[in-house]
């Protein structure tokens, strides 16, 4: 058979990338800080999916390559959310509740109609081309307990060659009895969907407890033994997000130090280890965290929207842990990570501290990759990973459009683009080096 001809595309616009974490420096004027990767008016050179140089403009490639012009448009990686539960945009914008009345009263009639493979399949189908239609081209998720949210979660990214992480929730004690399971079968159908989809192309497990207290000390101590007992899974939960919650843990777990320590204690902290929230921890915790190389996923639209705190973002930098950024939909209101970004800014507002958008776009790019060990993957724009693209205008309507012409820099721009900017901006979005979204009445 004579091989396959190589797929050569060009994609011309305005280049932005981090190389390096930025910190929260925001740069002088006119003059971005070290990691800020800047190529205004560039083509971005893409074979066989993955990305293998850029040329200025004015300079295209030949005919070899198909060209996809979006002068004038900004591109970025594509973006990771690190912390979203995908049966939970059936839910997404439910009045009046803090968690675990929310828990009760939305999430889980929700995530058991993801017992039917009728429901679940399309569900699946439809989560992942939202995701795509946000620009999201990566993400951590949590399915339900049933086996075949995750069969379903994973056939529709294999389809769709996003890079996903992801695992059945375990959940043996305080849930309805038709969303529980118990150690034995939890850990039968976990090892058969390890062995089924844990490292098969861009799709990696994650032993999944919902939360601390939804699993029983023997189920957790599973979930341990599995992280253990397989290279490369990760390990994804929630802790401290919630004051009640955190008394509620403090009840069911008298011998632990901390909420973080029923984790630690079981083998579940790692450098493969997403913890979503993290408001009420304290110094222990955080080097703890540090220690294990784990990641706190923040959430601030769940975390404002449920008034479950604000989240000190500088704290758990200066102590050393890496902060992702994460929707948390449905307790979040949106799949956009440029609202992530804009609400993270605002909680951190809130504490006196400033978050420089250079930030703010690593935590959800390449900040958010190598947290999970996945830079040489994606994140970035640098040659060798693989092309997730997003392409977006900078700015839409007449209020974002008039901002954009006034900033005096390049701060100033993205700043103002992640602040007004969210899903309408997207033009297209591309994975592994092949569209996967384009805006109706756009061309990839
Ligand atoms: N804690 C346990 N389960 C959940 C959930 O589904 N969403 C949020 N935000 N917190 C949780
Ligand atoms: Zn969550």
């Amino acid at each position: 058979m004579p091989a396959q001809p190589s797929t050569r595309i060009a994609l011309r616009g305005d280049l932005l990338d981090l190389v390096a974490d930025p910190g929260f420096d925001p740069g002088t004027a006119g003059m971005p800080p070290a990691g800020v990767r800047w190529r205004p008016d560039h083509w971005l050179l893409v074979e066989d999916g993955r990305i293998v140089g850029t040329r200025p403009g004015d300079d295209p490639p030949d005919d070899g390559w198909e060209r996809h012009d979006h002068a004038g448009k900004l591109i970025t990686p594509g973006l990771t959310d690190t912390h979203v539960h995908s049966p939970q945009i059936d839910v997404i914008g439910s009045y009046g509740t803090q968690l675990l009345d929310w828990l009760e009263t939305y999430t889980f009639p929700a995530e058991r109609r993801h017992a039917e493979p009728a429901y679940a399949v399309p569900a699946a189908a439809h989560f992942l081309d939202a995701l795509l239609a946000h620009g999201t081209t990566s993400a951590v998720v949590f399915p339900t307990v049933h086996p075949g949210s995750v069969d379903a979660l994973f056939e529709a990214g294999r389809a769709r060659g996003m890079r996903l992480v992801a695992g059945k929730i375990l959940m043996d004690r305080h849930a309805p009895d038709d969303l529980r399971d118990d150690v034995e079968q939890a850990e039968r159908d976990c090892v058969d969907l390890i062995e089924r989809w844990h490292g098969q192309g861009r799709l990696s497990y994650a032993v999944t407890p919902r939360f601390a207290p939804t699993s029983s000390d023997a189920q957790l101590a599973m979930a341990g033994r599995l992280c253990a007992a397989f290279d490369g899974l990760y390990m994804q939960t929630h802790v401290a997000e919630n004051r009640d919650e955190v008394r509620w843990v403090a009840e069911l777990f008298p011998d632990a130090r901390s909420y973080l320590d029923v984790y630690a204690r079981h083998g579940l902290l790692g450098a493969r280890s997403v913890l979503a929230h993290g408001i009420w921890l304290d110094d222990d915790d955080r080097r703890a965290l540090a220690q294990a190389g784990a990641q706190v996923a923040h959430c601030p639209s769940s975390n404002l929207f449920l008034g479950s705190g604000l989240f000190d973002w500088r704290q758990a930098a200066d102590a050393g842990v890496a902060v992702s950024l994460a929707s948390d939909v449905g307790g979040g209101t949106s799949l956009s990570m440029l609202r992530a970004m804009a609400d993270a800014y605002k909680v951190q507002a809130m504490a006196g501290t400033r978050l420089p958008a250079w930030q703010a776009l690593w935590a959800c790019t390449h900040g958010a990759a190598r947290a999970l060990g996945l830079s040489h993957e994606f994140g970035h724009l640098s040659d060798g990973t693989l092309a997730d693209l997003a392409v977006w205008d900078w700015a839409t309507g007449p209020v974002a459009r008039r901002r954009d012409a006034l900033a005096d820099d390049l701060h100033q721009r993205l700043f103002a683009f992640m602040t007004l900017g969210d899903e309408r901006n997207l033009a297209a979005t591309w994975v592994a080096g092949r569209p996967a979204y384009v805006r109706r009445g756009e061309t990839a």
